[in-house]
């Protein structure tokens, strides 16, 4: 492991990775059936109804905030990529729905005591150093009204230590390539991804790096950024348990 990758992603860092191609293969990863059964989850985990107030932070092209308008919750969309966000409105006039999308940073939002729930989904927690991981969770807090609750999906750190690093993942779409290598760093607890995409010809190299937190951690983060109790889910929102792929928390404020 290169000291050089275990560390917080910059905002360049993160624009590249981020970027085109990352819509170019999102159908890949997550075809059509795949997002809706993620929207139901969230739908369900954090209790939405008809007419709830829900910001995403970190929406991406909207895969998922998108069908939540669609299920009838007010939805606002906050991303760092206007390329993304572009996506995401683009789909959005193609269902007939109105999502409201800015163009943001989710360490600083503009909004007190607006919304009813708030998520982070699809491993979009713990790109910075603890610091400012830490102060997104305090702006969620602040932009949640009394009562109103958190989603952070991310891996399960206990399963991703289980396996044999580095991992190589491979995507493909036609003749295109995105190929994934993970390693982990366990001084500092992050997670690395090279990314190498091979499309039309080119060659492009990115980025990316997470802090893994473990569920205690999340616990003492939210109540001191202001949430009152912490729940830990699994993948499809069973009990979370050692063997659990991934760790879904809900805090309520
Ligand atoms: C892994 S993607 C997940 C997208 C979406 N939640 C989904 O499930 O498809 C993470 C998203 O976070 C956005 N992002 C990264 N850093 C951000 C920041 N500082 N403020 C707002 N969005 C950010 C990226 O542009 C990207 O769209």
């Amino acid at each position: 492991m290169s000291e050089d990758i275990a560390r917080p992603v910059s905002s360049q860092e993160l624009e590249s990775y981020f970027s085109e191609d990352y819509i170019h293969f999102g159908c890949v990863i997550n075809p059509p059936d795949a997002s809706d059964r993620q929207a139901g989850l969230v739908w369900d985990l954090l209790s939405l109804a008809q007419g709830s107030a829900v910001l995403e932070l970190g929406c991406g092209y909207g895969r998922i905030a998108n069908r939540l308008s669609e299920k009838g919750a007010q939805v606002v969309g906050l991303d760092i990529s206007p390329i993304l966000l572009k996506k995401a409105e683009s789909d959005a006039a193609e269902r007939g729905i109105n999502v409201e999308y800015v163009l943001g940073d989710m360490r600083s939002l503009p909004w007190r005591d607006r919304f009813d729930a708030a998520f982070l989904w699809y491993t979009t927690f713990g790109y910075f150093d603890d610091a400012d991981n830490e102060r997104v969770l305090r702006e969620a807090a602040s932009s949640l009204r009394k009562g109103g609750c958190l989603l952070i999906d991310n891996h399960s750190r206990i399963v991703s230590l289980r396996h044999k690093f580095p991992i190589c993942d491979v995507a493909r779409l036609n003749d295109d390539l995105r190929i994934d290598i993970y390693s982990n760093d366990v001084l500092s607890d992050r997670e690395n991804l090279e990314r190498i995409i091979i499309r039309d010809g080119h060659i492009r190299r990115t980025h990316l790096s997470y802090r893994q937190y473990g569920f205690s951690e999340y616990v003492r983060m939210l109540r001191s950024a202001g949430f009152k109790s912490v729940e830990a889910y699994g993948k499809e929102g069973e009990a979370f348990t050692s063997d659990s792929s991934r760790l879904l928390v809900v805090a309520y404020k």
